[in-house]
């Protein structure tokens, strides 16, 4: 199986159009939606309309950002241009794209079962979007890492977002390994190995690098490629500019922050 992997959009229309534009030739089995479709950016009813047309199955979890725009939570935790932001996302979506948020399943899920005989810690895929110990939780360091291996549902490799950070942690022999994943690259996960992995964010990168991130997974050849894309990012600052949305969302797009 070919899974495309993509998380944190954020309602940024331009960056997602770019990246399904680049795999338009590429062939997915799945893909996998890490949660956070909407909030901070002001194309929310277009991100979400764009999720039938994915190749592929779609397999998605809900984030804290569709939580709050859909009224399930409050925002709490959410600092004040995160809120605001959430609120306008929320005046700002059809009823059916805000139905669609409300009904968002919450993560950890399983997204291929696996054989528990493949040694030695079978072949379970699932996604989440902060942590499966608890779909809020920050994965930036191996003590969130340790947690995360710890939980239900024990997958062989997880992909997660939340962070917006590409990374990935490895448990090898007991002993957890954190690593961010720079620009373009590939490698082969390992049997004997249990992984963390997230893709970044396609819609607000906090990497210092601007481009939209995202990723593709076979499970064949167990090859993990990492991709960043530029995007007409200004189209983006613009949009929110003209939205009425804080300018501090639009500066940071094209600072990677
Ligand atoms: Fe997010």
């Amino acid at each position: 199986l070919r899974y495309l992997i993509l998380s944190d959009m954020h309602g940024n229309w331009e960056a997602l159009q770019t990246v399904l534009r680049g795999v338009r030739r590429k062939r997915f089995d799945r893909t996998l939606v890490l949660g956070d479709l909407v909030g901070y950016g002001a194309a929310p009813n277009q991100v979400i309309g764009s999720l039938p047309g994915l190749p592929g199955r779609l397999h998605i979890v809900r984030g804290n950002h569709d939580k709050v725009v859909a009224g399930i939570e409050a925002g709490q935790g959410f600092n004040e241009v995160a809120l605001l932001a959430a609120h306008w996302t929320s005046r700002h979506l059809t009823a059916p794209h805000q139905t669609y948020l409300e009904n968002l399943p919450e993560g950890p899920s399983v997204v291929f079962p696996g054989d528990e005989s493949v040694a030695p810690f079978g072949d379970r895929l699932a996604i989440c979007h902060g942590s499966p110990a608890d779909e809020d939780c920050y994965v930036f360091a191996e003590a969130e890492a340790q947690q995360a291996f710890r939980a239900p549902p024990h997958a062989w490799l997880t992909f997660f977002g939340h962070t917006h950070l590409p990374c990935l942690f490895v448990l090898a022999e007991g002993r957890i390994g954190g690593l961010l994943l720079r620009g373009n690259g590939a490698m082969t996960l390992r049997r004997d190995r249990r992984y963390l992995i997230n893709p970044g964010s396609i819609g607000q990168p906090r990497d210092r690098d601007p481009r939209a991130s995202y990723m593709t997974y076979d499970a064949r050849s167990r090859r993990l490629h990492w991709y960043r894309r530029r995007y007409p990012l200004q189209r983006a600052q613009q949009r929110i500019v003209r939205g009425g949305l804080p300018l501090s969302l639009a500066e940071r797009l094209a600072h990677g922050v």
